[in-house]
């Protein structure tokens, strides 16, 4: 429980974010009595809704979006009926200082108060949102902005965005919110690595060969055709998810668990990032765009054919990049990430390929030697997997076996995977930036995600189709292929 009281405003309070993640989560942190009583919940949003209504929606969303969609034994009615008193709806047009009056009205007097503002909204918006509450003098010392993410489209623009708020908000109470680092297995990588002493002398160019990080999805872009238009997979999944993924990996130990320390080393990390260029585009990156197919028996349509699509566009839906990371642990290994909709199956996982042992005493007829990989599987069935050879059994001529030493993080912590935008919502309250993107973070992975986009233009790299249900375009195949080596499968 943390004893701070908090009012929270959620704007964009009736928004697709706010229904299925944010309401859920602050309802389920209530419910394991982590929220101090006194801790409000105050969503705005446009247009007049009667309190009544609005509780009985997020009421019905709680249900549909309890942990994963499961509803069993994660949602009751009397936590429920308790944590709805906290829950106030408010009618309100963000860009119209006028209409904040009742805003006003309820912060009074809780001036002391940790106050968490939360923006869910378009990011055009959030430079005069951050504008209106520092002239009607909202912003208190204990305030807190939340920035959800696209923060951008480039580094300009997401220098214009952040120079806005920053008129408001100093950095310090800036939050920007990257919902994988609040997902229990990102945060177990730097465990992992840094609370044994197994790992960390292997992780590096001597004894790892590559690294391998996917994030797949089944979904398309459903309703949402026309934000991801204008972004795309590297917009959308590169510049903040997998970047902080190869981040976590890469980085160097840090020092403490301060969180600006975390976040000069991830810093370092992200300025250590060859860049790619018009020149090498065609060889380091593959775009792909999903066209109808299956999956799992379902026939789905193509990114051309969903709802509000428009008959032509060059936007990727798949990514898929050779990155090399310049530095002295990494120097020569490279780190294959892909990340696309409509692929075969949900899953994220993060594959170290250690190198093979320098001399086999064993005869071919042993069978191949394969590499070691050390496979963190961030969901679906989060777990660890240490995949190594052991002799099979028998007395017989001798065999080599391919065998996984398996952790389920299910099994063996047992309980319900809480959902990432819980840790994150705490941390807010608790004013605990580690988990949140430093400015100079921000702008780094802009730099480098704007050097491949500019490539892709100015080379006019249209992306190639691949069937949904399928793993990309093969020219994601060939890029790794290529090089001698194998998107990880797990057959074993
Ligand atoms: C979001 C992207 O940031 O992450 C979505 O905008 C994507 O396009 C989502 O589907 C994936 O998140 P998760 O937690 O389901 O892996």
């Amino acid at each position: 429980l943390i004893s701070q009281p908090f009012d929270m405003i959620v704007f964009g309070g009736r928004g697709d974010l706010a229904r299925r993640k944010l309401i859920p989560a602050l309802y389920h942190l209530a419910r394991e009595q982590r929220l101090p009583d006194d801790g409000r919940i105050i969503c705005v949003s446009r247009g007049a809704m009667a309190n009544e209504d609005f509780v009985k929606m997020m009421h019905d969303d709680c249900i549909t979006h309890s942990g994963d969609g499961t509803k069993d034994g994660q949602f009751d009615e009397q936590s429920w009926a308790s944590f709805a008193t906290r829950l106030t709806y408010l009618g309100l047009d963000a860009t119209d200082i006028k209409s904040y009056e009742s805003l006003a009205t309820l912060l009074k007097g809780r001036e002391e108060v940790v106050r968490a503002f939360y923006l869910a909204t378009a990011p055009d918006i959030f430079g005069p949102i951050a504008a209106n509450l520092k002239a009607l003098n909202l912003v208190t010392p204990a305030s807190r902005l939340v920035l959800e993410k696209p923060l951008g489209k480039d580094l300009a623009s997401a220098h214009e965005i952040n120079a806005a708020v920053a008129k408001a908000f100093t950095e310090p109470q800036t939050y920007r919110i990257d919902h994988y680092l609040g997902k229990e297995t990102v945060q177990n990588l730097m465990v992992l690595r840094f609370a044994n002493a197994l790992f960390e002398p292997l992780w590096n160019r001597t004894y790892i060969d590559h690294v391998q990080i996917s994030v797949a999805e089944t979904v398309g872009v459903g309703g949402r055709w026309k934000y991801y238009n204008e972004s795309g997979a590297l917009r959308d999944m590169v510049q903040n998810h997998l970047l902080q993924l190869i981040c976590l990996t890469a980085m160097e130990p840090p020092s403490t668990l301060d969180a600006d320390m975390i976040r000069d080393e991830k810093l370092k990390v992200l300025r250590a990032l060859q860049p790619i260029h018009a020149a090498d585009v065609a060889h380091a990156t593959v775009r792909g765009q999903y066209k109808a197919g299956n999956i799992t028996g379902k026939t789905v349509s193509g990114y051309l054919e969903e709802t509000d699509s428009e008959a032509h566009s060059n936007t990727e839906t798949f990514v898929a990049i050779k990155v090399a990371i310049e530095n002295w642990r990494w120097a020569g290994v490279p780190f294959y990430i892909r990340t696309g909709k409509r692929l075969p199956s949900r899953s994220s996982e993060i594959v170290v390929q250690f190198k093979t042992p320098p001399h086999s005493p064993y005869p071919e007829s042993a069978g191949t030697i394969h590499p070691n990989k050390l496979v963190m599987r961030l969901q679906p069935d989060e777990g660890i997997r240490l995949i190594m050879l052991n002799k099979g059994r028998g007395p017989g001529e001798l065999k080599l076996r391919q065998t996984a030493l398996d952790l389920s993080f299910a099994e063996t912590f047992g309980g319900r995977s809480p959902d990432a935008y819980e840790r994150l919502l705490l941390d807010v309250i608790r004013g605990r930036p580690a988990l949140f993107m430093r400015l100079d973070e921000l702008e780094a992975a802009w730099r480098w995600i704007d050097g491949i986009q500019q490539g892709w233009s100015d080379t006019a790299l249209a992306p190639k189709p691949y069937a949904a249900g399928s793993w990309g375009p093969s020219a994601a195949i060939a890029l790794i292929e290529r090089d001698g080596r194998t998107w990880h499968e797990d057959d074993i």
